[in-house]
């Protein structure tokens, strides 16, 4: 096995080892720009922990490994468009620093560059991996949409929320483990089990993002605190609060929600007083806890030695403390 800070090192430097052509400069420096600014890495890590896991080349997934981080970062410029962030990782985002125009167009061809990555994986799993990823990647997108569409809903469901964030989140966490798990050769049984245990850990760590931003420390987020309140997204802390509000919170919750016309910091200052007040983050810290339960019970079901196992609770864990 080796160690998950090796690993990081491995993807560090493949990553900085991407090359893409110069010209043109606008469809392609986006490219190295979002792809440098740092981020944990992650989803190439679940995916490399997979195959290590099973005793599977490390290297062979590297590949794989690259294209599931450079999926994501094209997922990250295209959300930002959505929800008009300012901020990514401490700086610009692709379409503050360029234009939209610019951030549609270099988040499509990652999207293209990260197939050609996926690709190298051996002709025996190739057509699996590649089925894998691409319902993972349909399944972003259907979360993306109904992110988008109950920020105009005045209600949404707990239930709806979960299956939103299982899809714009969640699902690349297991598509990741599960391609990671049969390139190290693991059985169908393990490999899906280990999908189970990456979305339940992806739909907490979904949360916890709902959470840091609102309670992130604005010097580590990286991001601008108060987005998702500024844009009315329907996160786990204001399903939460419209559902525990009563009288004049109830009032002043909704009278935020309708306004069109504010000043951004009033906003953020107003509704997360109300969120203090009616204890919201305690709610969303347990459904976190819940799911992040829910995937070491998919973890124990794994056919591997205990300390195998150990490895990927230790990483989920620290994973789930994270500030930024
Ligand atoms: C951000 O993902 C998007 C979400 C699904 C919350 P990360 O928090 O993994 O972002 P980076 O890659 O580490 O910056
Ligand atoms: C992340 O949702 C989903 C995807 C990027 C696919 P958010 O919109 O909450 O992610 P951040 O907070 O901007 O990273
Ligand atoms: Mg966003
Ligand atoms: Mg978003
Ligand atoms: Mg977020």
């Amino acid at each position: 096995m080796n160690k998950i800070q090796d690993l990081q090192l491995l993807i560090e430097k493949a990553v900085s080892n991407l090359n893409y052509p110069a010209s043109p400069a606008e469809l392609y420096e986006p490219i190295t720009y979002i792809l440098s600014v740092g981020g944990k890495r992650m989803r190439p890590a679940l995916l490399l922990m997979a195959c290590d896991l099973f005793g599977g080349n490390v290297e062979a997934a590297l590949n794989p490994a690259l294209a599931i981080e450079v999926f994501h970062n094209f997922t990250l410029v295209h959300d930002d468009i959505m929800d008009n962030a300012p901020l990514r990782r401490g700086k610009a985002t692709v379409h503050e620093k360029w234009n939209t125009n610019i951030g549609i167009l270099s988040g499509d061809v990652m999207l293209v560059e990260a197939y050609k990555l996926m690709m190298q994986v051996e002709t025996p799993i190739l057509r699996q991996v590649l089925t894998i990823f691409s319902n993972t990647a349909v399944g972003v997108c259907e979360g993306q949409q109904m992110d988008m569409n109950f920020e105009l809903q005045n209600e949404v469901a707990i239930d709806d929320y979960l299956t939103m964030i299982t899809l714009k989140t969640a699902v690349l966490l297991g598509g990741a483990l599960k391609i990671g798990a049969l390139i190290g050769g693991a059985g169908d049984a393990d490999a899906d089990s280990l999908c189970t245990f990456g979305e339940q850990l992806g739909t907490a760590f979904q949360l916890q993002d709902d959470i840091l931003d609102v309670y992130g420390d604005p010097d580590k987020f990286g991001k601008q605190v108060g987005g998702d309140i500024i844009s009315n997204k329907k996160t786990f802390l204001l399903i939460k609060a419209l559902e525990l509000a009563e009288g004049d919170a109830k009032k002043e919750l909704n009278r935020w929600l309708q306004t069109t016309d504010f000043d951004n910091t009033e906003k953020v200052t107003a509704i997360t007083n109300l969120y203090n007040q009616l204890d919201v983050r305690k709610h969303a810290e347990k459904a976190m806890q819940t799911f992040a339960e829910q995937a070491f019970t998919a973890l124990n079901q794994l056919s591997l030695p205990e300390e195998r196992k150990q490895y990927l609770r230790n990483f989920a864990d620290s994973l789930l403390i994270r500030e930024k």
